[in-house]
């Protein structure tokens, strides 16, 4: 991770970033496969994801990185919550959950760290912040040529696996983004109709 000195161009039209940005696709995790960024592409990777929108400048959050054993080693506490948790659930249903992290050879999760800000940022826009994170961190992934997809699935919200991880009271996560080489282009999705989300704001005499 460098501090490189940058240039910072006036917009100007970016005809395929257009293009990219308009077929956007999450690529599904589970059928993500090797090879992952090497280290010098994930570290560019965190960087991108960082330059986001941040009121006040807190940067209110951070990143754990899994790669290779981790992704089991922490797979076990995944499980392990799962089974606590369902009991009755099939010993294979164990094996399933310790693998989650497996889908992918590198997954980060980014922690929505907010923080006691006197100036008052208020810790919404914070929260705001972590999420803009995880979209940039796809988006970066994405352009680097590698599929991605941000997941919380349900170990996101499981307090022994936060525990595990090492969140605070007042953190969360945002989300485990899942990047590797995507085995497969994606189908289109349906997307919102605008009209019905868009309003223009007139004032009524
Ligand atoms: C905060 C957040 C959490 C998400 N968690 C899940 C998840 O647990 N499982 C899932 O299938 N998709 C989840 N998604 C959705 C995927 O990231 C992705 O957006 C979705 O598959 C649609 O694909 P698209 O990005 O190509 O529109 C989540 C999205 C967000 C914003």
């Amino acid at each position: 991770m460098t501090d490189t000195p940058r240039i910072f161009p006036r917009p100007t039209h970016r005809p395929e970033l257009i293009e990219f940005l308009e077929a956007r696709r999450s690529n599904l995790a589970k059928i993500m496969s090797e090879p992952g960024p090497d280290a010098a592409t994930r570290d560019k990777i965190l960087e991108i994801a960082a330059r986001v929108p941040d009121h006040r400048k807190l940067a209110p959050w951070r990143f754990v990185i899994f790669e290779g054993e981790a992704r089991s080693s922490f797979g076990q506490h995944i499980s392990a919550a799962f089974m606590s948790a369902n009991p009755q659930a099939p010993a294979d249903r164990a094996i399933f959950e310790g693998a989650r992290l497996m889908r992918a050879p590198l997954v980060i999760a980014v922690i929505s760290a907010p923080a006691d800000c006197p100036r008052g940022t208020p810790k919404w826009e914070q929260e705001l912040s972590a999420g803009a994170v995880c979209y940039n961190m796809c988006l970066a992934a994405q352009a680097h040529g590698f599929g991605a997809q941000w997941l919380t699935e349900w170990y996101a919200y499981d307090m022994s696996v936060t525990a595990a991880l090492g969140l605070q009271a007042s953190e969360r996560i945002a989300g485990f983004i899942y990047i590797g080489t995507a085995a497969e282009a994606p189908m289109a999705r349906s997307r919102p109709a605008l009209e019905k989300l868009t309003s223009f704001w007139s004032k009524k005499s």
